[in-house]
C-alpha cells in the first residue's frame, strides 16, 4: 500500500504540461495534422504519383512531396504557420535585415565559423521574423536548426518545478541535452516579460536558469544560438548579469530598427 499522499489537482496539472512538453524533448516532432487533401496532380500522364509515359516516379508529385515535407520540418523547428510562407522577397528590407539575409545566403559558414547573434528592439521590430528566416535558411540546408519561444519554455519549467516532484525536474536536467542537438537555436523572446513589466521572482529565476544552463552548453559544443529580446542591450546586460551575457560570446547584436510595419501597409479602402 502506498503511503503517498494524494497528489494535489495543481501537481497533476503540471505533470499534464510536462507531458504535452515531452515530445519536444524527445524529438521535436510536429503536432500530428489532419492529413491534407491529395490535390490533383497537374500532369496528365500521372496515376497515383506514377508517370505512365516515362515509366518513372511523376516530377509534379515528387516535388509537392518535398514541399510538404519541407513544411512538417519547418512546423516541428517551431516556426509558426504564419510565417511558413514569409520570404525575403516579401519583406521591406533596411540594413539590418540586408545584414541577416546575406548570413542567410551563407548559412553553413555561419554556423560553422559564425558568432552567435543577439536581435534586440520593441515588438513588432521584426525580431521573431527574421529569426525565423534563419531557421529556414538552415532546415533547407539540411541543418537541425529549431526556434523556442523563451516563455513557453520558462512556463514548462515552472510546471515542473510546481510539482516538486523528482521526476518532472528532468525538464530542467534534460534541457542543455536536448538544446545541443540543433545546429542553429533560436532563442525568441529572453526577458520579453521583464520588458513589460511582467516578471515575477519565480519567472525570473528561471528564465535565468534555463538560460545559462542552455548557453554554457552550446557554447561549449561551438553551436551558434541566435537571441531576441524586446530589452535594450543595457537592460540585457544588466537583468540577465555577466555570466550570461559571456555564455553568449562571441556574440554581435543587431539593433532592429523600431517601426511600425502596419503603417506601410494599403489602407483599406471602405
Ligand atoms: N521587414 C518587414 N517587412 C514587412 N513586414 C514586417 C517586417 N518585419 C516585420 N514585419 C511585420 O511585423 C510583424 C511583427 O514582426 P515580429 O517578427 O513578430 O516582431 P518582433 O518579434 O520584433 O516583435 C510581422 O508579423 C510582420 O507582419
Ligand atoms: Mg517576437
Ligand atoms: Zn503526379
Amino acid at each position: 500500500m502506498s503511503l503517498k499522499p494524494a497528489r494535489p489537482a495543481l501537481a497533476k496539472a503540471a505533470r499534464a504540461a510536462l507531458e504535452a512538453m515531452r515530445p519536444a524533448l524527445t524529438g521535436g516532432q510536429a503536432q500530428p495534422q489532419a492529413p491534407a487533401r491529395e490535390p490533383e496532380c497537374p500532369n496528365p500522364e500521372c496515376t497515383d504519383g506514377w508517370d505512365l509515359r516515362r515509366d518513372r516516379e511523376c516530377e509534379q508529385c515528387r516535388s509537392r512531396k518535398q514541399l510538404v515535407r519541407l513544411r512538417d520540418e519547418l512546423l516541428g523547428a517551431g516556426v509558426e504557420p504564419r510565417y511558413l510562407e514569409v520570404e525575403w522577397e516579401h519583406l521591406q528590407m533596411d540594413d539590418n535585415l540586408e545584414r541577416i539575409r546575406k548570413g542567410c545566403a551563407v548559412i553553413e559558414r555561419v554556423i560553422r565559423e559564425g558568432r552567435n547573434l543577439a536581435l534586440h528592439g520593441i515588438p513588432g521590430a521584426g525580431k521573431t521574423q527574421a529569426a525565423t528566416l534563419m531557421v529556414k535558411a538552415a532546415i533547407r540546408k539540411g541543418f537541425a536548426a529549431r526556434i523556442y519561444a523563451m516563455s513557453a519554455l520558462v512556463t514548462q519549467a515552472r510546471a515542473a518545478w510546481t510539482a516538486r516532484e523528482e521526476e518532472e525536474r528532468l525538464f530542467e536536467r534534460n534541457l542543455p541535452e536536448h538544446m545541443a542537438r540543433f545546429r542553429l537555436l533560436v532563442l525568441d523572446g529572453v526577458g520579453d516579460f521583464e520588458a513589460a513589466g511582467k516578471a515575477d521572482a519565480q519567472h525570473n529565476t528561471l528564465e535565468f536558469r534555463l538560460l545559462y544552463a542552455v548557453l554554457n552548453a552550446r557554447q561549449g559544443a561551438g553551436l551558434r544560438t541566435v537571441i531576441t529580446t524586446n530589452l535594450t542591450q543595457k537592460r540585457f546586460a544588466e537583468h540577465f548579469g555577466p555570466q550570461v551575457v559571456s555564455r553568449l560570446k562571441p556574440f554581435s547584436a543587431l539593433n532592429m530598427v523600431a517601426r511600425d510595419w502596419r503603417e506601410r501597409e494599403t489602407p483599406l479602402d471602405w
